[in-house]
């Protein structure tokens, strides 16, 4: 593995949390401060997993096993990790990741009841066990963050609708998922309570400040 010297944050929670916008908020904030970020996220990420994207998230994708869905997330993890977030650390970045191997334990591992086992060993074999050094869970009042991705879906005729497309119950195992991991590694999960925009946004702000002092705003302008 080459040698890390980047910060890697990720942002996970339940569809249409509001993540994508706090992820942008904060590479935003840091960008502001002379930091060199890379915003990705996943599926997605790299060239390769954009296709694989549009295979996993179509709602026209029909027949597609949870083994096989499974194995097209670590693939799609595998590349980008190897392409993106390895070399973007090595040489220092900020990498801000929109949904990492937590996504894939709570949504395969709870909620198609794959179990967490074969989540993290496909981890450790496929994506170097490369670990994030914060991983922020938003949360969102009880299910209506999905249903808000549904109707913003459907509002940009988007086809990226086959998880959004699952019952509560499922979403309610996704969700126990995130709540296990989070107690499971508290060092490393932060729970940022559900909020306005502005107000998470600070949150998150002051967590990111909180774990890496060197990024503040006083830190970075006597540099
Ligand atoms: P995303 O684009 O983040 O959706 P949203 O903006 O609505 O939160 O994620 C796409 C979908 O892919 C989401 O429903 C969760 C699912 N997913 C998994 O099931 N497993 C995974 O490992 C990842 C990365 C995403």
């Amino acid at each position: 593995m080459p040698s890390r010297r980047g910060i890697f944050i990720t942002f996970e929670g339940l569809d249409g949390c509001g993540k994508t916008t706090q992820l942008s908020r904060l590479a935003e904030a840091l960008r502001g401060r002379g930091m060199d970020v890379v915003a990705t996220r996943e599926p997605g990420g790299t060239k390769i997993g954009e296709s694989i994207r549009a295979v996993l998230l179509d709602s026209r994708t029909s027949g597609l096993t949870t083994w096989a869905e499974l194995a097209l997330m670590f693939a799609d993890r595998a590349q980008h990790v190897k392409e993106i977030i390895e070399p973007a650390l090595a040489a220092g970045k900020i990498v801000l990741c929109d949904r990492f191997t937590d996504s894939t334990e709570a949504y395969q591992g709870y909620g198609r009841e794959l179990g967490s086992d074969i989540v993290r060993r496909l981890h450790r074999e496929l994506c170097a066990d490369l670990w994030p050094d914060l991983t922020l869970l938003l949360n969102s009042e009880d299910g209506g963050s999905v249903a808000r991705a549904r109707t913003r879906n459907q509002k940009h005729d988007s086809s990226e609708g086959r998880f959004e497309n699952e019952d509560a119950v499922f979403f309610r195992r996704v969700q126990r998922g995130f709540e296990a991991i989070a107690d499971r590694e508290p060092n490393r999960v932060v729970r940022i309570p559900a909020g306005s925009i502005a107000k998470v946004e600070v949150a998150i702000l002051g967590v990111v400040e909180g774990k890496f002092p060197q990024l503040t705003s006083r830190a970075v302008l006597s540099r």
